[in-house]
């Protein structure tokens, strides 16, 4: 096993000796904001080289959120090509296998000809609470939840493709294939249709027990199972670099490509999370709390969303909190734009736990779990004329981890024994924060050696994929492991009480926007 450095001093290492014998695969990361391109070497585990391409998103009137398939290809290859350039010793034979992961959710609706028939309709985008609440009429919250392992919300593809039926009939009526976003790029690369369990069971539309489409959901929807790719598990090799794909990246003819993941599934691959022992939390703007499991997840009260994982056989339940970094973002440009986040961390140091009363509910882009609520609405509440800065501050800190700590306790209610939290993502990175999130989950938090999670996860199902390991348990114990770890202290205990007091605060509120 070899757990740690594959970041040293803030920066990539470079392969010592890069001999053109070196076997290596590709992650990569359909990111939301951007695409990331890892070269890892399959001896070490180590990320040789990364390199990034950024695209626009657009939101064409409030609450729609967009993005243009071809701005993802041309990305992809820039980005791709870009690695053969900064690396000119790098061979096109010398890389294994690809895994792909990416952002969820999304539909990309194509004719006859694979041409893209509008622009994709993202993960955040919030056009669908009707369509939702029409699926949920039209089935039955109970039957959906035990179907697909969670109730229907606006981010996910079902209510997308009914949204196209009712108000784009002639598009609709042309697409021939409705595919996920990273699918979308293993179509570019390859000519192939196909999709994963992870990504396919964030659609609504597939049986989480049989890892395959729902027939009753199907037809419910009136959505032709032909427009659906095939579903495969995520290390399974099911396509090829084409000839045209290589003459636009580089890569060689034939390269395979694994099933991949999305990326969250991705990045509890690329976090070390294979059963229910650990718990992944990611705290980028939205925050993610994630679980294995071995057998299908089902809480009937649709509060714990389940979903395949990218590893064989097994699922994972999973949190999803809409604005977490996101929060402490809005506080950094509304109220102290001068100041780095670790500058207000420290600040918000110098306030006592509790911020003397002060308490602030982080539901600022509406939130998802375990609240299922699009229009509920962020509050500070319980302010004082003795407050300062720093409680402000520190009252944001707490309000995410709060929020946190609810989904988790969702998690913990099924699985007591959790030995700890490994905790990714920016928010992550800074000590005084990760502290708070220890006494906070009373759970010990540990970081790990992995930087680029989902994309690192990707690579290690490319690996997999390619018999470097026999599977995907295998290669995440091989190269992923825990750096520090922080303990709980005595403000465990006053926390437990703050946060009581803080839960009740939703009920209370009703913070909702209605306007
Ligand atoms: C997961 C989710 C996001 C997107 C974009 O359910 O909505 O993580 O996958 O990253």
């Amino acid at each position: 096993m070899k757990p740690a450095g594959l970041y040293s001093g803030g920066t990539y290492r470079e392969s010592e000796s890069a001999m053109s014998t070196t076997p290596y695969v590709l992650g990569i990361d359909l990111g939301t904001g951007g695409i990331r391109v890892l070269l890892v070497n399959q001896d070490d585990g180590d990320i040789n080289h990364v390199t990034t391409s950024q695209y626009p998103s657009d939101a064409p009137r409030p609450g729609w959120s967009e993005q243009n398939p071809e701005d993802w290809w041309t990305a992809c290859c820039q980005a791709i090509r870009r690695l053969f350039d900064d690396r000119p010793d790098l061979k096109a034979e010398q890389i294994h296998a690809i895994g792909i992961s990416g952002q969820m959710h999304g539909l990309v609706a194509l004719d006859d000809q694979d041409m893209v028939l509008r622009p994709a309709i993202l993960w955040n985008d919030q056009r669908t609470s009707e369509q939702c609440d029409e699926i949920h009429r039209r089935l039955g919250t109970d039957r959906i939840i035990a179907i697909t392992g969670k109730p229907v919300m606006t981010s996910f593809t079902a209510p997308k493709i009914l949204w196209m039926q009712q108000h784009e009939e002639p598009l609709y009526r042309s697409m021939r294939h409705a595919l996920l976003p990273k699918d979308y790029l293993l179509l570019r690369l390859s000519g192939t249709y196909s999709t994963d369990a992870s990504d396919a069971s964030g659609t609504s539309l597939l049986d989480l027990q049989r890892r395959d489409w729902s027939e009753e959901l199907l037809q419910s929807l009136e959505i032709p199972i032909e427009v659906l790719p095939t579903v495969s598990e995520s290390q399974e090799i099911v396509a090829a670099i084409s000839s045209m794909a290589s003459h636009e990246t580089g890569l060689r003819t034939g390269t395979p490509i694994v099933a991949g993941a999305g990326d969250q599934a991705a990045g509890g691959v690329g976090c070390g999370i294979a059963d229910d022992s650990i718990v992944s939390i990611n705290l980028g703007t939205s925050g993610v709390v994630f679980s294995g499991r071995r057998t299908p997840p089902h809480d009937p009260s649709g509060a714990l969303h389940g979903y395949c994982h990218a590893v064989h056989e097994t699922w994972h339940v999973m949190g999803v909190m809409l604005s977490a970094g996101g929060s402490l973002k809005w506080y950094r440009d509304t109220f102290e734009p001068d100041r780095t986040f670790d500058e207000i961390i420290a600040n918000a140091s110098d306030a006592r736990p509790g911020c003397g009363g002060l308490r602030f509910l982080p539901y600022l882009s509406g939130e998802r779990t375990p609240h299922a609520a699009p229009n509920a609405r962020g509050s500070f509440t319980g302010i004082s004329s003795d407050h300062d800065r720093s409680q402000f501050a520190r009252s944001v800190l707490e309000g995410v981890l709060f929020g946190l700590k609810d989904n988790l306790e969702l998690i913990r209610a099924g699985q007591p024994d959790i030995e700890h939290v490994r905790f990714t993502g920016g928010g992550s990175r800074n000590k005084a924060w990760r502290q708070m999130a220890a006494d906070i989950f009373n759970t010990p938090v540990a970081t790990v050696n992995v930087a680029d999670g989902s994309a690192y996860g990707a690579a290690l199902l490319a690996m997999t994929g390619s018999g470097r390991f026999r599977d995907v348990a295998e290669a995440m114990t091989s190269f992923v492991g825990t750096l520090d770890t922080l303990h709980p202290t005595s403000a465990a205990e006053q926390y437990a009480t703050i946060h009581e007091e803080w839960q009740s605060l939703y009920g209370i509120l009703e913070p909702t926007y209605t306007g």
